[in-house]
C-alpha cells in the first residue's frame, strides 16, 4: 500500500515564468507568503535560494531541500576519504577508469554525487515529482554556481524524470540501487527531515522488480544500498556485501571490473 501525500501548494513572494511551469507541472497552486496555510501538511516554497518542501505545525522539522554547495555533502566532497568511502568500493570506483553509471532511484542525489565527485559519469532516474523538481533545482543552482570543482562534478550528473520500471534503461558499467525501504515503526532511528522524505514518498513497495532489470542492464554490476538489517531485494543473495554500521551495500557481479 503506497502511503504518500502531495504539498498543497506553492508559497512564494515573487511568481516567475519558472516557477508558474513548476506549479502547473505539479498541478499546485502559487500562493503568496502572507495567504494563511493550514496547520498541517506539506508546502513547497520557493525562494531566492531555491525549493524547499516544508512540513507545517509547531514541531515540523527544518525544510527539506538539495544544496550541493553547503553542509556534509560539500563536506564529503571536499575532505571524504576519496575512493576509499564504502559506496566507491562497492560500485568498484577508480580515478584512472571513469565508470558510467545508472541511479535509478535518485531521491536527492547524494549518492550519486558521491560518485559524480569520484569522477563516474551518472544518469539519474527519478519518478517521484516532488522530488525530482526538488533535485532539479540543486543541480540547476549548483551549475550556476561560482565553484569551479562544484560546477565540474554536478555537470556529469544527467537527471530525468521517469520510473525506471517503465522505461527501458540505457546500458550502464554499474546499475546503483537504493529505494526506499517501508518503515518498520515509528520508533525506528529515522532522522525529522528523512521523516518527511518517507512520507512524500512512500515505501517504493514494488522495488524488487528493479533488481531483474537492472541486472539485464549492468555491464559490470549491480550495487543495492540497504539498511543493514534489511532482507536482500527480490529475496536474492548478492555475490558479496561491504557492511557498514546502519546500511549496507549488496554487490551482484555481472563480469570482472576491467582493470
Ligand atoms: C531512498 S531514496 C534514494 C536516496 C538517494 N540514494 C540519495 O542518496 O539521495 C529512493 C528514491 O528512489 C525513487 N524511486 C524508487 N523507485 C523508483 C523507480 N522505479 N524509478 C525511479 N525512481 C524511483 C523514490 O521516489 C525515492 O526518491
Amino acid at each position: 500500500m503506497s502511503t504518500e501525500v502531495f504539498p498543497h501548494c506553492i508559497v512564494t513572494q515573487s511568481l516567475d515564468t519558472e516557477i508558474s511551469s513548476l506549479a502547473e507541472s505539479l498541478g499546485l497552486e502559487c500562493v503568496d507568503e502572507q495567504v494563511p496555510l493550514p496547520d498541517c501538511g506539506f508546502v513547497l516554497r520557493w525562494g531566492e535560494d531555491g525549493l524547499a518542501l516544508q512540513q507545517l505545525g509547531k514541531k515540523a522539522p527544518n525544510p527539506v531541500k538539495v544544496d550541493f554547495a553547503r553542509g556534509a555533502v560539500d563536506h564529503r566532497r571536499k575532505f571524504g576519504g576519496g575512493s576509499g568511502q564504502m559506496i566507491a568500493k562497492a560500485v568498484g570506483v577508480k580515478m584512472s577508469r571513469p565508470l558510467k553509471v545508472l541511479d535509478a532511484t535518485a531521491g536527492l542525489g547524494k549518492d550519486a554525487f558521491v560518485l559524480a565527485s569520484l569522477g563516474c559519469q551518472l544518469q539519474l532516474h527519478e519518478r517521484n515529482p516532488v522530488v525530482y523538481a526538488l533535485l532539479a533545482d540543486g543541480l540547476q543552482r549548483a551549475l550556476r554556481c561560482q565553484d569551479v570543482g562544484l560546477v565540474d562534478v554536478v555537470g556529469r550528473m544527467q537527471l530525468l524524470a521517469c520510473d525506471s520500471l517503465s522505461v527501458q534503461v540505457p546500458e550502464a558499467d554499474v546499475v546503483y540501487l537504493d529505494p526506499m525501504f517501508p518503515e518498520r515503526s515509528k520508533s525506528a532511528s529515522v532522522k525529522k527531515d528523512m521523516a518527511i522524505f518517507h512520507s512524500i514518498v512512500g515505501g517504493d513497495e514494488d522495488a524488487d522488480g528493479l533488481l531483474q532489470q537492472a541486472l539485464g542492464a549492468a555491464k559490470y554490476r549491480v550495487v543495492v544500498k540497504r539498511p543493514k538489517k534489511a532482507p536482500f531485494l527480490n529475496q536474492q543473495a548478492p555475490s558479496y556485501q561491504l557492511t557498514g554500521k546502519t546500511s549496507r551495500y549488496d554487490i551482484y557481479v555481472n563480469a570482472k571490473l576491467p582493470g
